[in-house]
């Protein structure tokens, strides 16, 4: 089959490998009809996060077809249309019975490296889910009038926005700032505005991506890259700053510019990935101001694809607006060139 593999140096191939066969009970092998690419790609190319193992499969976003299951699968059956989760989680320890499913103490991810279990990735025509029952999504009921590229997203990036948003606790009123305006900021900018904040400000530094952010996606976005984040954000508020902000970045300097952007008290949710950075905190500042810290973690995506997407099959939001190439996997290395050069935004690919 064809599949995008890691080529080592940085860069990605698209060659022809074995077809993955099952190797656990849980297991089922989806036919791969629609995949993308994601920020956190990138991260393993560039090996912020350390081990992708060169011949292993990348891509962990992907929409398709039941093609063969394993003897433990009961929620699936042959050729039903499927949402991947990227976090491949057991459902049966204590954090996955909590719904921690990010937490999980087996926990995996798709094509994201030894780290994360060494499980090819999705960029690919076939892929193996383990635990299928669990991190599989049956596109049925309500959820079945969406299409591929509508649902496609639920497994990552727009379940992300879901969680982030959940996590930060926005209340009725609050002022929300989403640092960086890749993909995963503008989910974590559109979630945010389902908990009636008074307004959800996204900043980044590329001005393309804050002209995408304001004319396709409609959100209120600022272009920093001459400008100082603390100073938009209390132009914009009055001087009174922001209740919770998000690093959709995964920057040191997007975590401290998260900080200075919220008010005494404010929260800062940690949504970008990070390896090996290090950052000193000024413990007496973060004491002082009472700035409330959190760290994500992996998406807990079970937990929350739900309801996103539900959101998108009501209308209420609709994520393809995303989507800026659409390519064939055979193109996947112009793909990742063009998200890389941020001439695109989300490409997604189609074996
Ligand atoms: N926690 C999770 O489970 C989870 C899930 C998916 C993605 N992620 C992570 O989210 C992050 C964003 O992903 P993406 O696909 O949107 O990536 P991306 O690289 O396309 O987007 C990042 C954006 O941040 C902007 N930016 C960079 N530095 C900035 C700064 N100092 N101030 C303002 N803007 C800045 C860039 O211009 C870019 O538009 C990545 O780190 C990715 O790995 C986390
Ligand atoms: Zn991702
Ligand atoms: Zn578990």
């Amino acid at each position: 089959m064809r599949a995008v593999v890691y080529a080592g140096d940085g860069t990605v191939r698209v060659d022809d490998i074995p077809e993955p066969e099952i190797t656990e009970v849980g297991d089922v092998i989806v036919e791969v009809r629609k995949t993308a690419i994601c920020g956190s790609d990138l991260h393993l190319l560039d090996g912020k996060t350390p081990g992708m193992r060169p011949g292993g499969v990348i891509g962990h976003e992907f929409i398709g077809k039941v093609a063969e299951l394993g003897a433990n699968v009961f929620k699936h059956h042959q050729d039903t249309r499927v949402l991947g989760s990227f976090l491949i989680s057991c459902g049966a320890c204590r954090h996955c019975i909590a719904r921690r499913f990010n937490f999980c103490t087996n926990r995996r991810a798709l094509g994201l490296g030894t780290l994360t279990g060494d499980l090819d990735g999705a960029q690919a025509e076939y892929v193996r889910v383990p635990n299928a029952d669990v991190n599989l999504r049956l596109l049925g009921g309500a959820l079945s009038g969406l299409s591929d590229e509508e649902a496609l997203f639920g497994g990552d990036i727009l379940a992300t926005g879901f969680y982030a948003a959940s996590l930060s606790e926005i209340k009725r009123d609050d002022v929300v700032v989403v640092i960086g305006a890749g993909p995963v900021g503008l989910f974590c900018a559109a979630a945010a505005g389902r908990f009636s904040p008074s307004k959800v400000l996204l900043l980044d530094q590329d001005p393309a991506r804050v002209a995408f952010a304001r004319e396709q996606m409609g959100l209120d976005a600022i272009d920093v890259s001459s400008s100082d984040a603390q100073a938009e954000v209390a132009a914009a508020t009055e001087g009174t700053m922001a209740d919770v902000a998000m690093d959709a970045v995964g920057s040191v300097i997007a975590v401290k510019d998260a900080m200075k952007c919220v008010r005494d008290g404010g929260r800062v949710t940690v949504v970008g990935v990070y390896g090996a950075e290090r950052y000193e905190l000024p413990m007496g500042v973060a004491w002082v101001r009472g700035i409330d810290l959190r760290f994500s973690g992996m998406a807990n995506v079970h937990a929350h694809w739900d309801d996103a997407l539900l959101a998108v099959a009501k209308g209420d939001l609709d994520p393809t607006k995303a989507i800026t190439h659409r390519l064939s996997l055979d193109q996947a290395e112009e793909g990742y060139a063009l998200f890389r050069a941020r001439e695109a935004m989300k490409v997604v690919l189609t074996p």
